[in-house]
């Protein structure tokens, strides 16, 4: 029998409170790290659009193992309680001076994972206008703050501009593509970008 919609949705809702997690978007990360490889324990690692903090509590616990370090920041605080000792939480817009400061002070990073999204407004020429801004201004903080090898992952609403911003990913990385996550809702029209292995020369 197909899963509705709404079944899929509630059983990763269930699932992240059993497991602790403060939101279902800690499986697209699950996921995407099983199939693509982008973390592994020791790292420095960079989340952006973190809160309420998932995909931060399951870099700590299951790809760092607890060794390593993640950078957090969003424009609202992660509701971890207690954050982790790995994690510096940062609360702010990440393109801003004054966080972009903070972050090149914590960086260069092994790893860049974003799940950042605009507040959505129902238009969808806006919402996809707005994602793609955040795509393209995380592509230019890996330009500068990933590490010669390190990954990425960005979130982007498709709509166009995706195309764009993975032809600009290719030229960074040694492999870029597109990846959808089962856990996405089905009606979703979100899409994760991945760069491994970033060029030597490219910051
Ligand atoms: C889907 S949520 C992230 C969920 C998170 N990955 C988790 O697993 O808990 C998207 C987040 O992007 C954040 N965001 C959007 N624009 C941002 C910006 N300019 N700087 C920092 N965070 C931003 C929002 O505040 C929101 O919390």
């Amino acid at each position: 029998m197909a899963v509705s919609r709404r079944d899929k949705a509630d059983f990763y809702t269930q699932k992240a409170h059993k497991e602790g997690y403060p939101a279902r978007s800690v499986y697209k990360l699950e996921e995407i790290n099983s199939t693509h490889k982008l973390i592994k324990p020791g790292d420095s690692v960079l989340d952006v659009g973190a809160a309420p903090g998932s995909w931060t509590l399951y870099t700590h616990r299951v790809l760092l193992k607890g060794k390593g370090r993640i950078v957090s920041v969003d424009l609202n605080p992660i509701s971890l309680d207690p954050i982790p000792p790995t994690v510096t939480a940062l609360v702010g817009d990440a393109f801003s001076k004054e966080i972009r400061t903070r972050l090149v002070e914590e960086g260069p990073y092994d790893a860049i994972i974003s799940d950042a999204a605009p507040m959505t407004t129902g238009n969808r020429i806006v919402d996809t206008s707005r994602s793609e801004y955040l795509a393209e201004q995380v592509v230019m903080l890996a330009e500068e703050q990933l590490k010669a090898h390190g990954n990425m992952v960005i979130k982007i609403f498709q709509g166009g501009g995706e195309q764009e911003v993975l032809k600009r990913m290719r030229e960074i990385f040694q492999k870029a593509k597109a990846f959808k996550p089962k856990a996405s809702r089905d009606d979703s029209f979100e899409v994760f970008l991945i760069g491994l292995d970033k060029k030597e020369g490219t910051n």
